[in-house]
């Protein structure tokens, strides 16, 4: 397994490209799965999660072709509609292949995904909606079972906002016959790009990134070429960067208007911002101050960046409050940010972050991809050398970090534990 070996103290500075967002790919490629010919996508980010998914489609009879950032998927003749425990369990974004498999085959037998380091993750949302199309849902050995000889629109409210759900729901609606209506549906960008896709291939879908998203279903879809959008979290983790080492860093092919609730933040924080079309210049030219931060739905400030955030807080000046509303465990860095000599107690959905003059290096353990993430960040400012094990964690949604980190300045370099 790779280890990743930071050495602190060096400011970043320079330009760095930001890759394809994984959350937006993965739900795309999958939406391949709803006609058949070939589709191209661009942009696409060289992950091991989008490998993952290209190796699901191809057991299902895809054919899949990737060639740097450009993938191409032909799912004219599926031969199967089993997502297997052993893909599932390695990527839980394989159950975005559920409702595409129920809307052009009728059936579709997937794993659960199981819960993953950050919370239980159930999929009661995913299938509620998808027997609100008619589909007549069965759990058995570990497998969700689902059948409809032909899916008929409906009104559906998602008790919780659900980025996979309403994705999952809205590419099996594309097929249903008549009108569906997804309510308190989820807004993100990666949505917002799926629903485009979607467009592109002919379906009839109005009100996405809004809350009510209306669905005319049609009866079949065509393949398209598309590219994906910039990776939010991606960049939002190099302005992390920047701020930390009170750097002068600018972000290319990214989508500050993506980005309002982290860039308000960072502001609130002193840090400079200078978006400008597609490109976003960041300076830290004084010390951090402390802000505080809940995590929230799009447009609030994601999740995916509350690790990140969090190490920048354990290096301003004074305390902040970082509450956690989406997921119930999402504090695992927290223990390896302490080795770190960050400041950090947690009560709950909330951490009290103190900030500290310095952190200092030390071995630490990747857990997740976003608490992966913020070690590496903590290892930019921490006085020495911080190793980060099991990196397989941040190749999962980060492309090459280390390399693009490298040419902005970072001491840093992957090696062969
Ligand atoms: C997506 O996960 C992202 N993954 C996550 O990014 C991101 O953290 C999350 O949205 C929230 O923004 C992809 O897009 C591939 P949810 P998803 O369904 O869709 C509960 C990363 O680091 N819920 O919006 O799985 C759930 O437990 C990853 O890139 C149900 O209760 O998240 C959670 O508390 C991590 N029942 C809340 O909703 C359901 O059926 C939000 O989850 C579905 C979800």
């Amino acid at each position: 397994m790779d280890i990743i070996v930071v050495e602190g103290g060096q400011r970043l500075s320079g330009t760095v490209a930001i890759s394809g967002a994984k959350n937006a790919a993965l739900p795309i490629l999958a939406s391949a799965l709803l006609t058949g010919g070939e589709c191209t996508y661009t942009n696409v980010p060289d992950l091991q999660d989008i490998r993952s998914i290209l190796l699901l489609l191809e057991s299902l009879g895809a054919t899949t072709s990737a060639d740097g950032n450009t993938v191409t998927i032909d799912a004219a003749n599926l031969a199967a509609s089993e997502a297997p425990y052993d893909l599932v369990r390695k990527m839980r974004a394989s159950i975005l292949v559920l409702c595409p498999l129920v809307a052009r085959l009728g059936y579709a037998r997937v794993s659960l995904p199981g819960g993953c380091a950050i919370g239980a993750r159930p999929i009661n949302l995913h299938l509620k909606g998808l027997e609100r199309l008619g589909a007549s849902i069965e759990i058995r050995h570990g497998y969700v079972e689902a059948r409809a000889s032909r899916l008929k629109g409906a009104d559906i409210y998602f008790d919780t906002v659900t980025v996979t759900g309403t994705e999952n729901i809205m590419m099996a609606a594309a097929l249903a016959e008549g009108t569906t209506v997804l309510r308190n549906a989820a807004r993100e960008p990666e949505v917002v790009a799926l629903a485009d896709v979607l467009v592109q291939m002919g379906a009839d879908i109005q009100g996405a990134g809004t809350s009510v998203v209306t669905i005319q279903g049609v009866s079949q879809l065509k393949p398209t070429r598309a590219e994906i959008i910039p990776d939010r979290i991606e960049a939002g983790t190099f302005m992390a960067a920047a701020a930390l080492t009170g750097g002068d860093v600018t972000l290319t092919n990214c989508r500050p208007d993506h980005l309002s609730a982290v860039c308000d933040k960072l502001q609130q924080a002193g840090i400079n911002l200078d978006p400008k079309g597609t490109t976003l210049r960041v300076t830290a030219d004084r010390p951090i101050e402390s802000v505080d931060v809940r995590t929230q739905t799009y447009p609030g400030f994601p999740t995916d960046m509350q690790a990140q955030f969090m190490v920048l807080m354990s290096c301003a000046q004074g305390q902040s409050i970082i509450k956690e509303t989406i997921f119930e465990n999402r504090f695992i860095h927290v223990s390896e940010l302490r080795r770190l000599g960050a400041d950090i107690t947690v009560s709950g959905d909330t951490a009290v972050v103190r900030g500290v003059k310095a952190l200092w290096g030390a071995p630490v353990m990747a857990s997740d991809l976003r608490a992966s993430a913020s070690l590496v960040l903590a290892g930019l400012v921490a006085e020495g050398v911080t190793q980060i094990n099991r990196v397989y964690h941040i190749d999962r949604g980060y492309e090459r970090i280390e390399e693009k980190l490298r040419q902005i300045g970072a001491s840093i370099r992957r090696e062969k534990a």
